[in-house]
């Protein structure tokens, strides 16, 4: 019979804090792609680029394989509710996993500022959905203090479990791969994802499955790119929300990441995002939510100020679906709507929209 994957706890129970007897709360998330993309590898110049599309995952974005993590860890607290700040991703994986536990989800977004896509998935899975007058570092300092004083479990990635459960993704590419990368970039937000995938490097070290790190690069976006100005920034704005974020909850250990792999950070433009985007989709065909495309762009970036360092092997992860935010996909370069044109029902109508000349 078939090999279903059975989730990132089961998968990889021996290299997490978990044992077979424990509450597994699971959606079989993991696992995903690994998938070549020749096209950009051609644009950055480099031997190969494999992108680690993370819209597989069964919410659509990386967040799931933390939250399988902490929420099994609450399930065994015996938490009765779990809360999350969002800028949309966690607010659906919290929401979805929480169906799953038998438990309440509360979620803090920034009004107006998350993708319907997300709000859909929250809303779908019964979230009590509070949308707050102020950012996303407004709502994670709330849930923070809400969790500390009321009997709700916090589930961003400031808690440790998080971490654990992403730090799988790093185990997958080597799985795949049989090595390292020599450099992996992803766009960087709250920073628990890159923090996470410098754990799980770390401890392939350490198991002797890899020789050396990859160099790890967090991508922001320019107007909210505090590891760039080097401070939180107060009032962050860019179109890829999901990484709107202007004070990091995991700053230490991101620049760690940074030191440690001899890695680094850069920022990208709205314009240079949304032109990777529409890149990913039309030559590598792998739809990404605009947020995603942030560490291809950074790369690419880089590449053309002759920045990049010398490698030849390169991972990209796409952290989320572009299902989630698919508004962008339908505007063309210059924004403007775009409409597929209509035909009356014949073929030949078509053919010659198309300009098909009939077979002799
Ligand atoms: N990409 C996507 C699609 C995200 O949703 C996020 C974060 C990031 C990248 C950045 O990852 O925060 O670990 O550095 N989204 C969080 C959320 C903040 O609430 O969904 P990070």
């Amino acid at each position: 019979m078939a090999h279903q994957w059975r989730g990132v706890i089961r998968e990889y129970i021996d290299r997490l804090p978990f044992q077979e007897s424990d509450p597994i709360i699971t959606l079989g998330e993991g696992g995903t792609p690994l998938i070549e993309a020749p096209a950009l590898a051609k644009l950055l110049d480099v031997g190969s680029v494999h992108l680690k599309f993370e819209g597989m995952n069964p919410t659509g974005s990386f967040k799931d394989r933390g939250m399988t993590t902490a929420v099994s860890k609450a399930a065994a607290h015996g938490a009765q509710a779990v809360i999350a700040a969002s800028t949309g991703n966690t607010s659906a994986a919290a929401a979805a996993y929480a169906v799953k536990a038998g438990m309440q989800s509360v979620v803090l977004v920034p009004a107006g500022k998350i993708s319907w896509g997300k709000l859909s998935q929250a809303v779908a899975h019964k979230a009590q959905i509070l949308q707050v007058r102020g950012n996303f570092d407004d709502c994670l300092r709330m849930a923070r203090d809400l969790s500390e004083n009321y009997p709700v479990f916090l589930v961003n990635s400031v808690n440790p479990d998080r971490l654990q459960g992403q730090k799988t993704a790093s185990f997958e590419v080597v799985d795949v791969l049989g090595d390292a990368p020599d450099l992996h970039a992803m766009p960087l937000g709250n920073a628990g994802n890159i923090s996470a995938y410098h754990l799980g490097y770390r401890e392939e070290v350490e198991v002797g499955r890899i020789k050396k790190l990859p160099r790890l690069f967090g991508i922001q976006a320019a107007g909210s790119a505090p590891f760039i100005q080097g401070s939180p920034v107060a009032k962050p704005e860019t179109i890829a929300t999901a990484i709107r974020i202007g004070n990091p909850a995991s700053w230490d250990l991101a620049q760690e990441a940074k030191r440690d792999t001899n890695g680094g950070f850069g920022s990208v433009t709205d314009k240079e995002i949304l032109w990777m985007h529409r890149f990913l989709s039309q030559e590598t065909g792998v739809f990404v939510e605009p947020s995603s495309a942030t560490g291809a762009a950074g790369l690419y970036k880089l590449a053309k100020q002759g920045e990049l360092p010398k490698v030849d092997r390169v991972v990209v992860t796409v952290t989320g679906h572009g299902l989630k935010d698919p508004d962008w996909a339908l505007k063309d370069e210059s924004g403007r709507k775009i409409k597929p044109k209509k035909v009356s029902a014949t073929a030949q109508a078509v053919a010659e929209v198309l300009g098909l000349e009939r077979n002799k």
